[in-house]
Order: C-alpha cells, then sequence, then structure tokens
C-alpha cells in the first residue's frame, strides 16, 4: 500500500497519491515539531536533512506511520492526507473561500441589500452578508442608524478599521453651488468609477460608505466590477491585458497628515497568473513615467479599459438614500456618483477595512456554529 520512490512515496488514498518526504517531515504534526497549545511549527524546516527518507513506512488503522532516518517518528492521520492531498489538485483549508462572481449591468436588480439591525441580530445573516462581499464586491445595508461615526462604530462591529492619511472617519460633502473641496469627491461633480486609494502600494480592501443625508437631486451611486472588466479585456485584447498587468501607473494623493505616492500596475496578477488587485482612479493618476517605445501601446490599451469601464452595460447605477450604507470589495469593484444639484443635503462617511476582515469575520463565526452544534 506504501511504496518507497527516491524523494517521496506512493500511497493509495482515495487515489493513487503522492507525498514528498521533506513535506511530510516537515508537516509532522506530533507535539515536538507542532506546539500543542499554539499550533504553531516549533520544527525548524531549515535544519531538515537533505537526505531525508523514512526507514519505514505502514499504515497503521487509520493512519500512515514513519519511522524517519533522522531517528524521529511521525503520524499522519490518513484523513489528514485525504484533505492536503497537493499530488492530485490543490487542496484548500481555508474555510472562508469563496467564489468569484462576476457582474454587469444586469446585477442592478439584485445587488445584496441587507437590513443593518438584521446583521446584529442574527451571525447567520452577518455571515451571509460577508459572503456576499466576498464574492460579488458590492452590497448595501438600509436603515442604518442615522449618527455620526456609525461606519466607524460598524467597521469595528464587523473587524477593524484600516487607517489612512484621512481620519479614521471621513467626511465627504458638499452644498450645491459653493466651492469648498480639496478632491473631485467633496464638489457637486460626477465621480467616475474608481477605486479609493489606488496611491497605496497595499490599497484598503474594504470601503465603506453611510449616508448620514442624501436629498440631493441626481447623485446616483454606481459601480462596475472591475474584475468583469479585465475578464472581457482579456479575452478581447490579449496584448492590452498584458500591458496593464506589467506597465507600472503612478498615482499620489496627500492630506494635512500625509503624502501617499507609489507606482504599480492597474491590473496585478498572484503568482498563478490570476489578477489579485483592480486599481483605476482617473483623477488620482499622475504622468506616467514608462519607456518612450512603450507609451503609445500604454495609451492605447489604457484608453481601451477606461472606455469598458464607462460602457453602460459593465455599470450598475442605484439610489443609495438617507439611512443607507455601501460597502465594496475596493481591491475589485469601482463605486462612483452622478453629479448632483438641487436644495437639498448631501453628507456621507467612510470607512475602510481590510478584505482580511471579512474573511477573518467568516471564518470566526463558522468556527462558533460549529462549536455550538
Ligand atoms: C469618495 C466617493 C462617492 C459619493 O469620496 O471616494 O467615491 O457618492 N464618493 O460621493
Ligand atoms: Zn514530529
Ligand atoms: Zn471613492
Amino acid at each position: 500500500m506504501v511504496t518507497l520512490n527516491q524523494t517521496s512515496l506512493d500511497i493509495e488514498l482515495d487515489q493513487p497519491s503522492q507525498f514528498h518526504y521533506v513535506w511530510l517531515r516537515d508537516n509532522c504534526i506530533c507535539s515536538e515539531c507542532m506546539h500543542p497549545d499554539t499550533l504553531e511549527r516549533t520544527l525548524i524546516t531549515a535544519e531538515i536533512a537533505d537526505d531525508i527518507a523514512p526507514q519505514d513506512a505502514q499504515v497503521d488503522k487509520d493512519s500512515l506511520v514513519i519511522d524517519w532516518n533522522d531517528g524521529h517518528h511521525s503520524r499522519y492521520p490518513l484523513v489528514w492526507l485525504k484533505s492536503h492531498n497537493y499530488s492530485q489538485s490543490r487542496f484548500n483549508s481555508d474555510p472562508a473561500a469563496g467564489e468569484i462572481k462576476l457582474w454587469d449591468r444586469e446585477f442592478q436588480s439584485r445587488i445584496p441589500s441587507y437590513d443593518y439591525q438584521a446583521l446584529h441580530d442574527s451571525q447567520q445573516t452577518l455571515l451571509e452578508w460577508c459572503c456576499d462581499l466576498r464574492d460579488y464586491g458590492l452590497t448595501i445595508v438600509r436603515n442604518a442608524p442615522l449618527v455620526e461615526g456609525e461606519i466607524e462604530r460598524f467597521a469595528e462591529y464587523v473587524g477593524v478599521v484600516r487607517e489612512v492619511i484621512y481620519d479614521r472617519l471621513h467626511n465627504v460633502r458638499a452644498t450645491p453651488g459653493e466651492y469648498n473641496a480639496y478632491n473631485v469627491a467633496s464638489t457637486t461633480l460626477e465621480l467616475k468609477p474608481h477605486t479609493d486609494m489606488p496611491c497605496y502600494n497595499n490599497p484598503p480592501g474594504v470601503q465603506m460608505f453611510h449616508f448620514l443625508v442624501n436629498e440631493t437631486e441626481g447623485g446616483e451611486s454606481t459601480a462596475v466590477d472591475g474584475f468583469n472588466i479585465a475578464a472581457k479585456l482579456k479575452e478581447q485584447d490579449p496584448q492590452a491585458y498584458r500591458i496593464l498587468a506589467t506597465t507600472p501607473v503612478s498615482f499620489q494623493m496627500d492630506s494635512a497628515r500625509g503624502d501617499i505616492a507609489s507606482s504599480n500596475p492597474l491590473l496585478t496578477l498572484d503568482a498563478n497568473g490570476e489578477l489579485k488587485v483592480f486599481r483605476f482612479s482617473n483623477q488620482l493618476a499622475r504622468p506616467c513615467n514608462i519607456a518612450a517605445e512603450d507609451m503609445d501601446d500604454f495609451y492605447r490599451a489604457y484608453r481601451k479599459i477606461g472606455r469598458m469601464i464607462e460602457a453602460p452595460e459593465n455599470k450598475v447605477q442605484f439610489r443609495l438614500n438617507t439611512g443607507d450604507m455601501m460597502v465594496t470589495n475596493n481591491l475589485r469593484v469601482m463605486h462612483g456618483r452622478n453629479a448632483y444639484g438641487g436644495e437639498g443635503q448631501r453628507h456621507l462617511q467612510l470607512s475602510y477595512m481590510d478584505m482580511d476582515d471579512v474573511l477573518s469575520r467568516i471564518r470566526m463565526i463558522l468556527k462558533q456554529q460549529q462549536e455550538a452544534s
């Protein structure tokens, strides 16, 4: 049942499976190799001998038992090997793993909307909201209390506030006809779909808005799924996609507290080539500093994606009223608003979190539910 090769062994689990000696030795779960209370690794990976190999390996009851040539003895439950079987497919042991669900204009009629009080009354509802935020990157919360600072409190209810060079809580308001703005959000002008804070190397992952009052004419909120735009671009124009994934774009933003600037591609890919972070902010982009021979091709790709972001078939538009919150995955979904006017007031407050905080909350609730059952 167990066959020893030069650097790995074969074992029949549900299917023929292969585990490397160094991997097995590294992941020994005995109390000498893993701290029994903290579950942290105490074995030092760098100290594993280059020629580590079993002297003997057997299946005993429900475990694989190995006597190693360094004198150590390990026992691996077969269920544990099955759930960490990297030789058949990539295992995912993260209970908070989700599924990205791309969307376009048609999403407008089914944007996940939750009642503020329900998110406080029921952990299950909070879990569902977190999962929708993870999978769609856009959610609405209705009927929040009309008190200043509520958005910061709500962020702390879900996770922790991510601080930026604005205060923990940021006010957005403008009086129609009166110019008091230090950025375009604080005018009455249209705000094109953008992600916030692309100037950070690590932009805040969750953007949270709370409308303390919205009685203006116009000013509807807009949103565009950046991952959907990127997927379409990749299909229609792979060269443009590649250019946007490899050309750094400079963004900068300052406040009384700081001046943040960095250059990163609009599309940040992970080690598997999957899109991880989408950045776009027409207003915060600074003169690009790329090689002369690349300039025309870059602008062709940059304008192309910009036109796709503006295309009505990719955009949702909805009215947020007094007491409403909007929460987005700011590493994926762009938000904006139409120009507004009229006599009424408009005042919103925003705070940030990171997506890690949302995933953390999902894991915590799942753990609680498991312990309770
Ligand atoms: C912002 C913003 C949207 C709005 O301040 O970053 O996107 O509706 N505001 O004013
Ligand atoms: Zn061990
Ligand atoms: Zn914004």
